[in-house]
């Protein structure tokens, strides 16, 4: 079975194709970051524009210039895209229907369900977050379930009991900024671009990890949950009660030391609490997914319960913890082999509707 994947929740566009037998044949991102950069965050407007004008491009370029260009004669320039899709033997279209931007959501969701009804095949619902916790799964060795997920994105903290596809029990989650919304804003404090989360890290190799000591948050007691918006006004205050002390050529080495000590933190916190999920759960596998899980410092901490020989850890390739549709086509193989489409979407399977879930949790997926 071979699926195309579309991924369009914020500002990044990207398509693959998943073979159930091969494997990954192909995958393209391109990123909005030169659009965003100069406005300091995501407009979603522009997103939801440019990804209207990139998709069609990029599902071209991997239907030409994949590996169907090597078992198919070239393609005439007047072909269309639907014969292309059929040529390629593509089974179902997978797309991330939530959580994101809604106009962003719209474009993908809109696009796939379109191409889903003219060549009368299945459009597949992926939740963006199931896609990260499954892109472990694309490696080898790929876990084997059961596992725990951290999932650390620009919108989401979560820690998951994973069963199966489809069988996630969210044990904990982040009260209010998620850690990579958190290293956003922390570098846009220290006068970095966006996206802010690559920048402070890179920042962060010049800084001294002894200058300052960030507080630890909700690692004090019970639980699971996290918290790190607290982190944001740390720094702030760091910064404001250092400034007057500070000349302008130490300027670069103080927002240098405030990045280590953040980074440090959020490292720290997610450390604990993934030590403490794996003690209360048994589990013995460890997946970490999800933009903030390309962070080399939380890398190397986690890497630490490895030795401690609390868990075999799983990360997916650089590449595929950021936003990427190999993921989603990857999430919509496993769904449409196990037949596992939500009730919804199998409503909605022969009709035109488009829904979009801008705010969609975990815990109400299921087989
Ligand atoms: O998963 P992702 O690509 O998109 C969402 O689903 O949100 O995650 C993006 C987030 C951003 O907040 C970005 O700053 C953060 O991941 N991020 C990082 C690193 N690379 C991306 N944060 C820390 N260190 C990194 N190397
Ligand atoms: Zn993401």
């Amino acid at each position: 079975m071979r699926i195309l994947g579309i991924e369009s929740s914020c500002d990044e566009t990207a398509v693959a194709i998943y073979d159930g037998e091969i494997g990954l044949l192909s995958h393209e991102v391109h990123s909005q970051t030169e659009i965003h950069a100069r406005f300091g965050g995501v407009v979603p407007e522009l997103a939801s524009r440019d990804h209207i004008a990139k998709l069609l491009p990029l599902l071209k370029s991997i239907l030409e210039v994949g590996p169907f260009s090597i078992k198919t004669p070239p393609q005439p320039i007047n072909e269309t895209i639907l014969s292309s899709i059929q040529r390629a033997s593509i089974q179902g279209i997978a797309y991330t229907a939530g959580p994101g931007l809604v106009g962003a959501l719209m474009v993908g969701a809109s696009f796939a369900r379109a191409l889903g009804f003219a060549l009368q095949i299945p459009a597949i619902p992926i939740h963006h977050m199931e896609g990260h916790l499954l892109a472990a799964l694309l490696e080898d060795p790929a876990p084997k379930f059961p596992f725990l997920a951290l999932l650390v994105s620009g919108g989401h903290t979560l820690l998951v009991s994973v069963n199966g596809v489809g069988e996630y029990h969210i044990l904990g989650e982040s009260l209010d900024d998620a850690a990579g919304e958190a290293f956003d804003k922390t570098a846009k404090l220290l006068g970095l671009g966006y996206p802010g989360g690559p920048a402070l890290s890179k920042l962060a190799e010049e800084g001294d990890p002894n200058r300052f000591s960030f507080p630890r948050p909700l690692t004090d007691r019970p639980g699971l949950d996290f918290s790190f918006s607290g982190l944001k006004t740390f720094a702030m205050n760091t910064l404001k009660t250092n400034l007057n002390k500070t000349s302008t050529d130490s300027l670069h080495q103080l927002h240098a030391d405030i990045a280590r000590a953040f980074e440090e933190a959020v490292a720290d916190t997610l450390f604990i609490k993934c030590k403490r999920a794996l003690k209360e759960t048994k589990l013995t596998r460890l997946v970490v997914a999800g933009g903030v899980g390309a962070n080399q410092r939380l890398r190397a901490k986690l890497r630490e319960l490895e030795s401690m020989q609390l868990c075999q850890l799983f990360f997916p390739r650089l590449e595929f913890c950021t936003d990427n549709a190999a993921m989603i086509a990857f999430a919509g193989y496993l769904r449409l082999k196990a037949s596992t489409i939500t009730e919804r979407t199998s409503q909605s399977e022969n009709s035109l509707e488009i829904i979009v879930r801008p705010r969609w949790s975990m815990d109400t997926l299921h087989t």
